[in-house]
């Protein structure tokens, strides 16, 4: 009898009955459906096994499904939910368009090589999520990832049952977006990146087509322009927007151990150091800035979101921080999207009505983190949970991994999959959407070493975020044995993990 948790099934599936044995697969497996699941599947199947299905697009075609693995929609599944049944034949059923991309995902990952060659291994299926936000970020700025390297990002995220991109755009070290009303941002603040690396942006095709790409996979853009700190770039373009660096203590510190330059007004800034920049808040400029920046986004975005940052502005006065976070916030509704921002824009009293906030403190919240995050959910908006000593994918696994920062914690994969994302802050559970699981670039500077820190822990945040905690088998000695079943998929994928010797990896 195989236990229905020891299935190589990561994020855990709501509901899993093994069957006995496989079904064996091969080229004359047909996969019946109209949906573009359909081809992903194939495409998928066919680079991990080598064997191409046939597809089959008339949905009518199921007199003879003997091996056949049929994919359908049926609203009466819940949204984002599926059903799987593997016997003598494979049914999925999406509750939508993404639901029964899911359940092909669940579907890849039985997908199994042995003695006999290729099969699916034989089990019943039930499953939908825990949180409606599952997110990761990509901090494209600190090192700039083009186009196709963002899409693999995609591929593999996606994969574990994300739904949400966060593209952080804009940071001290460089501008990454094409925004037609202010040219100068990628023309003089884009070519640099951390540890003096190229830079780059994308032009507005190139983002339209991560959006597009992205869609397809049932993943939602969220482009991040961080304000007011973290804009010492902006000044390369237009110095009149942006105040001379304000140092600190930390940022000089940091700038000594790691033999950086510190920021210098009006000039590329390559270090690490943060909290020294910020706009000008008192002119009017500033806001014109803003609201074209905003509206360009929002016209290439089709998703619901805009994140203005509001993260570490540690030189702007408090009374300035929250002028121009209420301002920004409305600006970014009166624009027809909905606010994100970092937790410290809790700090301003008035808001806008709505805004979600981004909790990036720590488990035990410091200072006045948790207030601030609270002060969200007050004004009627609600929480993503990015709880940095856990969530946070550049933090190191162990203190001597080559890549990362340590600032956080050090995370290792035990820790990144024991959390709760509602035990955090005092806030009813109803005001957390979900988790999203930050990729910060300082030490990455190719998707190789992205990868490197990002799985197997992102599996534990897909985890987290996707699976009851009620279900059977979620817990860290399930999760290692299943999670170990991946290594066969990012192998076939050329995702890079880091094979840490906590998960007994499974060669097939
Ligand atoms: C952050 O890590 N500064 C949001």
């Amino acid at each position: 009898m195989v236990l229905p948790h020891s299935m190589p099934l990561v994020p855990l599936p709501a509901s899993v009955i093994a069957g006995d044995g496989r079904l064996p697969v091969s080229g004359s497996t047909r996969v019946i459906g109209d949906s573009p699941a359909a081809q992903q599947l194939i495409d998928a199947a066919e680079r991990r096994t080598g064997i191409r299905f046939t597809l089959s697009p008339d949905t009518a075609d199921t007199a003879d499904t003997t091996s056949a693995i049929v994919l359908r929609v049926d609203p009466s599944v819940a949204p984002e939910g599926y059903t799987l049944r593997v016997t003598d034949s494979v049914e999925v059923v999406g509750g939508d368009e993404a639901g029964l991309f899911y359940g092909v995902q669940t579907l890849l990952q039985l997908l199994r090589d042995g003695d006999e060659g290729w099969a699916l291994l034989r089990a019943e299926v039930a499953d939908a999520p825990r949180f409606e936000r599952r997110g990761v970020m990509l901090d494209v700025t600190r090192h700039f990832f083009d186009v196709d390297e963002v899409k693999k990002f995609i591929d593999s995220t996606s994969a574990l049952k994300f739904n949400h991109l966060h593209l952080h755009l804009s940071d001290d070290q460089g501008w990454r977006i094409q925004i037609d009303a202010w040219p100068k941002l990628t023309e003089l603040a884009s070519s640099t990146a951390s540890l003096g690396d190229p830079g780059g942006f994308y032009t507005k095709d190139d983002y339209r087509e991560i959006v597009a790409y992205a869609a397809e996979r049932h993943m939602l853009v969220i482009p991040e322009i961080d304000l007011p700190g973290h804009t010492h770039a902006i000044g390369v373009a237009y110095p009149e927007l942006v105040e001379d660096p304000v140092m600190n203590d930390s940022l000089i510190a940091e700038s000594v151990r790691l033999d950086q330059p510190l920021p210098v007004a009006g000039e590329p800034y390559l270090g690490w150091g943060v909290g020294h920049s910020s706009v000008r808040i008192h002119e009017e400029r500033t806001y014109e800035f803003v609201r074209d920046v905003v509206r360009e986004l929002a016209e290439m975005t089709p998703g619901p979101f805009i994140h203005i940052g509001g993260d570490e502005s540690l030189g702007t006065p408090q009374a300035d921080f929250d002028h121009f976070v209420e301002r920004a916030t409305a600006i970014v509704f009166e624009e027809g999207k909905i606010p994100l921002a970092w937790h410290e824009v809790g700090a301003a009293n008035d808001i806008a009505e709505g805004t979600i906030g981004q909790y990036w403190g720590k488990t035990t919240p410091e200072g006045s983190h948790a207030a601030e995050a609270a002060h969200f959910v007050e004004r009627g908006g609600a929480l993503i949970m990015s709880t940095a000593d856990v969530a946070y994918l550049d933090m190191k696994y162990t203190a001597d991994f080559p890549l990362g920062l340590t600032w956080a914690a050090i995370i290792d994969v035990r820790t990144a999959y024991e959390w709760e994302p509602t035990a955090v802050l005092d806030v009813p559970e109803s005001a957390i959407l979900g988790i999203e699981a930050p990729l910060w670039s300082e030490t990455t500077r190719t998707l190789s070493d992205v990868e490197q820190l990002v799985f197997p822990r992102a599996a534990a945040h897909a985890e987290v975020a996707w699976s009851a905690r009620s279900a059977a088998g979620r817990d860290w000695e399930s999760f290692r044995v299943r999670l170990a079943g991946l290594a066969p998929l990012w192998k076939a994928e050329g995702v890079d993990f880091h094979p840490s010797a906590e998960i007994p990896w499974s060669e097939r």
